[in-house]
């Protein structure tokens, strides 16, 4: 399975880099895109996988959205009939049957595990008994999620649910959106959000409670949660913790924390017939379109969920699965083909809970597993595949691969079949390949990620030896000495492992490393300003689009704000341009640009402003010498630096690994190629790419990374060694020849 399942991933991946993909996903896309919401064009720009939607698609967007507004409004002319279907709601579910049990135990414990079936009422519910029960007069009352998604839509679920707006009582805090206010009793929030939190707050006093929702998914920042949690549990006795997880984990939470009670809320599933493919797909979204088809004209009513792995798969699906629909037929009853993915703009992420008279057909990534819940799905249609964030240490870095599920995975996606009545799930593998050779568990986030993060926040929290925090599985020792050295080799350790003033001017922001390096290093060379501007670009998805009508134009566009020597300077001199525009919405329009990105980019510069403010860091610009701007990007990046060896090919300097500028780089497409770069991190595909590229002086990377170059001083030779050996197999040629010359002469003169 899993080699079969390699060459499946590598054929789709193959033929996406060769553009056949990408093509075939923008001629199916056309016309046809109207009848699928939610699916978003792509840009040509492979840049970010995640991309947002183009202007005609926000058009179409807010349309639907406004018709959403309306109906919203007619309901509202009923408010008591609202209020009551939404008490209703609440009361059939499962966890309300339980509801006193658990407050009662929770009486009695500090700590409780709490498990139950997707679905059953635990995210949306447990915050509001706790709420209902008191509890909100001593603090706030936390729920973590490990997805940004989850975390603003149950938020706005909840508020809903209690009649209130969101950001009063009811909100919710991700990286760089706040959206709470003084009065929020109710807070939901990603767990990375709540364990920056823990580094401001180390016993989190604002809080008399927090859930720590969707522990089995073993989310990176959870698994560090789990740790700092456990001693805030153990220092305050007035605080409340409740883990939830799909049944697998419980025990061990339970023991983690001490043989804690776990408390079960009764489930209500009903059965679901797992079919297996007799071979395993060779083109999974291909499989799982014809499978959507059968089940569309061969079964009764009731919605379909496909589980895909990302947004690339997502879309082909949708487009396929509408083309294919449209080709056999009038006679077939429409769809509603529903894409969901954590990128996927919020307004129409919430459709997939809206009703529809026609069957839905939800396209999804791993998040429906267990973070969001749609009643009346019947059908689940299971790839098997799921893209996991894994470490590679040869290049020293994350990437999202495609990796199979494991057999929780498969259980939890075929259990979405059997929520509100019998279901079916098709498996596009073997039985085979499902009993021998899916692991039981996936293998947590902590054990196969980088950790520099996470081990730069525990630094500056005062825990100095990792090895022995309390961590439930341990991370490899060789990934935490690996983080340690990124950590060091940035200046934010010292040569004893502890963290230097830099390093802990670093922790205070919500960034990788490398980029609040760079940051703190532009506030010293003179051009924080720049930095910030540029460090935000680098957190939204994308910011040119390019139409396929007006590819040419879009492209032309784009080329006017190349800066030659960097992709990094590109960015910042859209963000200067957008501002010389007054912020302009026509002037995104004008230029091919997302509004809603730039948007975007503004709010996260301006909370790493307040960050830099509260830090005592000074906001400085440096005006047009933007080679200084280059340096402090080269302090961050200097450990990923390519030296040229042919046109527009890059050998990395430390691995050796040939890397390549993409063609959508500003140093590409104006063919000026320097001698040596630095890049914000690389793509695979049949090639490795590097994504986001300046231009640096080789004396910088001698200056700032020190650990892994040097000048030879005699030579001037950024490569000394490389130059050495050359010099050497020059001089023996040399005197090869010479002494070839010598006796040449000599049997002459015999
Ligand atoms: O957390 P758990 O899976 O146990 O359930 P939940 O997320 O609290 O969901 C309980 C119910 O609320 C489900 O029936 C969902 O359909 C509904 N819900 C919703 O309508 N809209 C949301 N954004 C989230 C949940
Ligand atoms: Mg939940």
């Amino acid at each position: 399975f899993c080699k079969q399942g390699s060459k499946v991933v590598r054929q789709v991946r193959e033929e996406s880099d060769q553009g056949k993909f990408r093509q075939r996903f923008w001629e199916l896309s056309g016309s046809k895109m109207g009848n699928i919401m939610g699916v978003n064009k792509k840009t040509d720009n492979d840049k970010k996988d995640d991309d947002v939607s183009d202007d005609e698609f926000d058009h179409k967007a807010s349309n639907q959205y406004g018709q959403a507004l309306k109906k919203q409004k007619t309901e509202a002319q009923s408010e008591f009939a609202k209020t009551r279907s939404i008490k209703q709601q609440r009361e059939s579910l499962p966890v309300y049957q339980v509801r006193s049990d658990l407050i009662d135990l929770l009486r009695e414990h500090n700590v409780l595990v709490c498990v139950g079936e997707t679905g059953s009422g635990k995210t949306t519910q447990l915050t509001q008994y706790l709420h209902e029960a008191g509890y909100s007069v001593n603090g706030q009352i936390g729920c973590t999620q490990p997805r940004r998604v989850a975390a603003v839509s149950v938020a706005k679920r909840v508020a809903d649910e209690m009649g209130c707006e969101l950001g009063t009582k009811v909100g919710y805090s991700i990286r760089f959106e706040d959206c709470t206010s003084e009065s929020t009793i109710i807070k939901y929030m990603t767990d990375g959000v709540l364990l920056r939190e823990t580094l401001f707050e180390p016993d989190l006093d604002r809080y008399c409670a927090v859930i720590m929702d969707e522990a089995h998914e073993r989310s990176l920042n959870t698994d560090v949660l789990f740790g700092v949690l456990r001693s805030v549990v153990g220092r305050r006795h007035d605080f409340k913790l409740i883990i939830t997880s799909a049944t697998m984990d419980a025990e061990k939470f339970a023991r983690f924390f001490g043989n804690v009670p776990v408390f079960n809320i009764p489930g209500r599933t009903f059965p679901v017939d797992t079919l297996y493919a007799r071979t395993t797909a060779q083109d999974y979204v291909d499989a799982a379109v014809q499978q959507a088809i059968a089940i569309h004209v061969g079964q009764d009513s009731g919605d379909v969920l496909i589980f895909m792995t990302g947004q690339e798969d997502i879309e082909a699906t949708c487009v396929l699965l509408a083309d294919r629909i449209a080709q056999v037929g009038e006679e077939v009853p429409p769809v509603t083909i529903l894409p969901i993915y954590s990128q996927l703009p919020s307004d129409l992420q919430a459709k997939i809970f809206e009703s529809s008279d026609k069957r839905k057909i939800i396209v999804a990534t791993n998040i429906a597993e267990t973070s969001l819940t749609v009643d009346g799905i019947k059908y689940v249609i299971d790839t098997g595949y799921c893209k996991l964030k894994i470490y590679n240490p040869k290049m020293g870095m994350d990437s999202l691969q495609v990796t199979p599920i494991s057999q929780a995975n498969a259980n939890q996606r075929r259990g979405r079949a059997g929520r509100t009545g019998p279901g079916a799930c098709w498996r596009l593998y073997t039985e085979s390949a499902y009993v021998s050779e899916m692991l039981t568990m996936t293998i947590p986030e902590i054990q196969r990620t980088n950790l520099a993060n996470v081990v730069l926040l525990l630094k500056s929290m005062g825990i100095k030896d990792l090895l022995s925090f309390g961590f439930m599985d341990p991370p490899p020792q060789d990934t935490i000495l690996n983080s340690l050295f990124q950590l060091w080799m940035l200046g934010a350790l010292d040569n004893l492992g502890d963290i230097t003033k830099l390093g802990n001017k670093m922790a205070q922001f919500p960034l990788d490393p490398p980029l609040s390096k760079m940051l703190i290093v532009g506030e010293e060379i003179g051009c924080s300003s720049e930095i910030m501007s540029i460090v935000s670009m680098l957190s939204v998805p994308s910011i040119f689009f390019r139409p396929k009508d007006r590819a040419d134009e879009s492209d032309a566009a784009r080329e006017k704000f190349f800066v030659p020597e960097s992709d990094h300077l590109t960015f910042l001199n859209v963000y200067q341009q957008w501002g010389h525009n007054g912020y302009s919405a026509k002037w995104c329009g004008d230029h091919f640009v997302h509004q809603k990105s730039l948007k975007k980019v503004r709010e996260v510069r301006g909370q790493l402003e307040e960050i830099m403010q509260q830090q005592h860091l000074q906001i400085n610009s440096i005006g047009t010498d933007w080679d200084q701007v280059r340096k402090a990007i080269c302090a961050g990046y200097f450990h990923n630096a390519s030296k040229l060896r042919g046109i527009g090919e890059y050998v990395n300097l430390r691995s050796r690994i040939p890397a390549n500028l993409h063609p959508t780089s500003s140093l590409y497409g104006l063919g000026y190629t320097p001698d040596y770069v630095v890049y914000h991190e690389v793509m695979y595909t049949v090639k490795e790419y590097m994504q986001t590229v300046t231009a640096v002086d080789p004396y910088w990377l001698a200056e700032l990374g020190p650990m892994f170059f040097s000048v030879k001083e005699s030579s001037s030779d950024f490569h000394a060694k490389e130059r050495q050996e050359q010099e050497e197999r020059r001089k023996m040629e040399y005197e090869q020849k010479l002494r070839d010359d010598l006796e040449r002469q000599a049997k002459q003169e015999e």
